[in-house]
C-alpha cells in the first residue's frame, strides 16, 4: 500500500518501524536467498503519558508531534545500531480511513471507474486531498444470488504523508513505503493462512479489532479501552501510582495468588469491555457473511498479559492464541528470552518490514 518507489531496485536489508501512541519499534529485516531473517530490533517506550496526558509520542487526534517524534526516532536508531536505510512505516488505524466496499462483479475497467464514485462517499475528504488504495479481497453471493466483489479501500489525507515523509528525511531514513498497521501486522502473524480469524491487538490507547478470512482483512475497528486502561484501573482501585500498578499488571496478569484476587477484579471489567467488542465483530461478520469465525488471536502488548488466553477462551467460547509475529521470519537463537514480547508486540513492525523485502 502507498509504495512511493515501485520501480527501484529493493536493498537485501529493511527497516520496519511501527510509531504506536506510548513506543516506537522498529526491526532490521534482512533476505538472503528465500529466506528472511531478523537481523535487529529495538523499542523505545515513554510512561510519562500516565502523569501527562498530552505527553504521548501520538494522539488520538491524528497529532504527531514531529519534532518529539524526530528526536525519540534519532535515538532509537542510535541505540540500536541499525544499519539499513530504507523503512516502511505503520499509519494507525485511527488515522485512516479503511472501508470493505461490496460491488456486483464488472470488468477492471468499471469497477475503476465505479470506486471513484465510492471513495467519494466513504471518505469525509476531497479527492486532491487523500491517497487512497484498494484491493479485490474476495467474492460473495449475495442473499439474492447475485456475485459480489469485495474491495478493501484504505485512504490516508496527503497531509498525513506528507508529515510522516517529513519526520522520516530528518532521520536520514528513505521512507520506501505507508501501510494501515493491521495490514502489516496480519501480513507477519497470518500471511495466507485461511482461517477465519478475528485478531485483537491490544496496544496501550487502544486496541485494533480486525476480521481475517482467507488470508485478506475483511473488517477493521478500533476501541479507545487498552492495555493503559487495566493499568489506570489498578492504579485507582489500589490507590498507588500508575508505575507500580503497571508492574503490577505484568508481575501478575489476570493470574493473582491468595491476597491479590482483587487485581483481577480491577482489570477484568476493563478486559470485558474489549472482548465484548470483539465478540459483537465476530458476531457480525458471522452473520453478514456466513462464514464462521474460528479463531481469535491475540496480538499487541496487552497479549502478554499473563492469564488472558484462557480467560478470552472461556468468556467467548472460541480457541484463543497468542499471535507470532515470527512466523515467517527467522530469529538468532539468543533472542528467544524475548521471543513472546517479540512475536506479540513487533508483529506490525515485522509485517512492515517483509513488505519492504516483497
Ligand atoms: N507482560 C505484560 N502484561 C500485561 N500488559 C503488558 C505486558 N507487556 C506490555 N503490556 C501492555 O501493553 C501495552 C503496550 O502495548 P503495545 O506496545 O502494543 O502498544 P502501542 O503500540 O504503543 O500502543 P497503541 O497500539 O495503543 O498505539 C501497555 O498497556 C502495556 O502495559
Ligand atoms: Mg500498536
Amino acid at each position: 500500500m502507498f509504495d512511493f518507489f515501485k520501480k527501484l531496485v529493493k536493498p537485501n536489508k529493511f527497516l520496519g518501524c511501527d510509531i504506536g501512541t506510548t513506543s516506537i519499534k522498529m526491526v532490521e529485516l534482512e533476505r538472503s536467498g528465500s529466506a528472511t531473517k531478523l537481523h535487529n530490533y529495538a523499542l523505545l517506550e515513554t510512561l510519562g503519558h500516565f502523569e501527562r496526558s498530552n505527553n504521548v509520542i501520538q494522539a488520538n487526534a491524528l497529532k504527531l508531534s514531529e519534532r518529539e517524534t524526530v528526536s525519540l526516532l534519532k535515538t532509537l536508531l542510535r541505540k540500536g545500531k541499525f544499519s539499513a536505510d530504507s523503512v516502511v512505516v505503520s499509519i494507525p488505524s485511527f488515522a485512516s480511513f479503511t472501508t470493505l466496499i461490496e460491488l456486483p462483479d464488472m470488468n477492471p475497467e468499471e469497477t475503476k471507474k465505479t470506486m471513484l464514485y465510492q471513495i467519494q462517499e466513504h471518505v469525509p475528504l476531497p479527492l486532491s486531498e487523500i491517497t487512497v488504495d484498494w484491493t479485490v479481497v474476495g467474492q460473495r453471493e449475495d442473499e439474492s444470488g447475485f456475485t459480489k466483489q469485495q474491495i478493501l479501500m484504505v485512504a490516508i489525507p496527503n497531509e498525513t504523508v506528507e508529515r510522516y515523509r517529513g519526520i522520516f528525511k530528518a532521520c536520514g531514513l528513505r521512507l520506501r513505503a505507508l501501510e494501515v498497521e493491521m495490514l502489516a501486522s496480519t501480513r507477519a502473524v497470518i500471511g495466507t493462512d485461511q482461517t477465519p480469524t478475528v485478531v485483537l491487538d491490544i496496544g496501550a490507547r487502544s486496541t485494533n479489532i480486525t476480521v481475517v478470512d482467507q488470508g485478506f482483512v475483511k473488517h477493521n475497528t478500533q476501541i479507545d479501552y487498552a492495555g493503559d486502561s487495566l493499568t489506570v484501573a489498578i492504579a485507582k482501585g489500589l490507590g498507588i501510582n500508575s508505575k507500580r500498578a503497571e508492574e503490577l499488571k505484568k508481575q501478575r496478569g489476570l493470574l493473582g495468588g491468595r491476597g491479590e484476587y482483587e487485581l483481577s477484579t480491577l482489570e477484568i471489567p476493563f478486559l470485558d469491555v474489549i472482548l465484548q467488542e470483539a465478540d459483537s465483530v465476530r458476531r457480525e461478520y458471522e452473520q453478514n457473511f456466513q462464514n464462521k469465525i474460528q479463531r481469535l488471536m491475540l496480538l499487541g502488548g496487552g497479549a502478554n498479559l499473563l492469564g488472558i488466553e484462557k480467560y478470552a477462551e472461556e468468556k467467548l467460547q472460541t480457541p484463543v492464541v497468542l499471535g507470532n509475529g515470527l512466523l515467517y521470519v527467522g530469529a538468532p537463537a539468543e533472542l528467544s528470552v524475548v521471543a513472546k514480547e517479540l512475536e506479540t508486540r513487533f508483529a506490525t513492525a515485522i509485517g512492515l518490514a517483509i513488505k519492504g523485502l516483497l
